[in-house]
């Protein structure tokens, strides 16, 4: 099985491509290098470009077999997504819309969101879950909901299955800890239980989540 992992000389990514590439996924980074580095990327095959170019993407996805697409590429500053939305808007919801586009071009229908637990805003109660109303109070969080809405109108369209991963701030050691995420699936819902005490990605303030699944990073 191979994976293309966009945004994987980040933060999340370069954990996430490290996880795949360690217990055997053959693993392909698609990244321009524009917040991420390219020292991060120790595993798999490394492409430099960006997610908003056609050319680049046929070109990844006509030479690699890939299976699923993973994509955590985005801009991801609160503060900055209000005082300039443009290339907010542009960089998370248009260039991810090139990538649904190419995905869909070359049949393939799996893929994987990096969203957030800013989709939510303020906690309406707590723990927050799947039935929590959306309504985010940041352009950032206002571009991952949209993401998330094309990939619905997407699934029942063209039938790509997209999982999102909305978590809060994530934090944990390489080696042990558990990064919680809630995850929610255009094909079915899975949510189990857990509580973890996150800061809010709306407000910096810390508050109690509910995570529907778990992965070590
Ligand atoms: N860090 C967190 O706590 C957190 C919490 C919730 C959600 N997220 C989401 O997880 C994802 C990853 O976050 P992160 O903290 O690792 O961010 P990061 O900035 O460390 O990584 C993002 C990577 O994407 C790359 N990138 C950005 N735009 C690109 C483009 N157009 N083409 C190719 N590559 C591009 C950057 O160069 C960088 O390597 C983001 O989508 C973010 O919204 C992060």
């Amino acid at each position: 099985m191979s994976i293309l992992v966009i945004g994987g000389a980040g933060y999340i990514g370069s954990h996430m491509v490290k996880q795949l590439s360690t217990s055997g996924t053959e693993v392909i980074t698609l990244d321009n290098l524009s917040c991420g580095y390219r020292d991060a990327i120790k595993y798999g095959e490394f492409v430099e470009g960006d997610l908003g170019d056609p050319a680049v993407l046929d070109h990844v996805f006509s030479n690699y077999n890939i299976d699923a697409v993973m994509h955590f590429a985005a801009f991801i500053e609160v503060g900055e997504s209000v005082s300039n939305p443009a290339k907010y808007y542009r960089n998370n919801v248009l260039n991810t819309m090139v990538l649904l586009d190419a995905m869909i071009q070359h049949d393939i229908g799996d893929f994987i969101f990096s969203s957030t637990a800013a989709i939510f805003g303020e906690p309406e109660y707590t723990p927050i879950d799947e039935k929590h109303g959306k309504n985010p109070i940041n352009t950032y969080g206002r571009t991952k909901l949209m993401v998330e809405q094309i990939l619905q109108d997407y699934d029942t369209a063209y039938g790509l299955k997209s999982t999102c991963l909305r978590y809060f701030n994530a934090a944990a050691r390489a080696s042990s800890s558990a990064t919680a995420i809630l995850s929610w699936r255009t094909a079915s819902t899975a949510t189990s239980a857990g509580n973890a005490a996150r800061r809010s990605p709306a407000t910096g303030r810390s508050r109690r989540g509910i995570c529907g699944g778990c992965f070590n990073s």
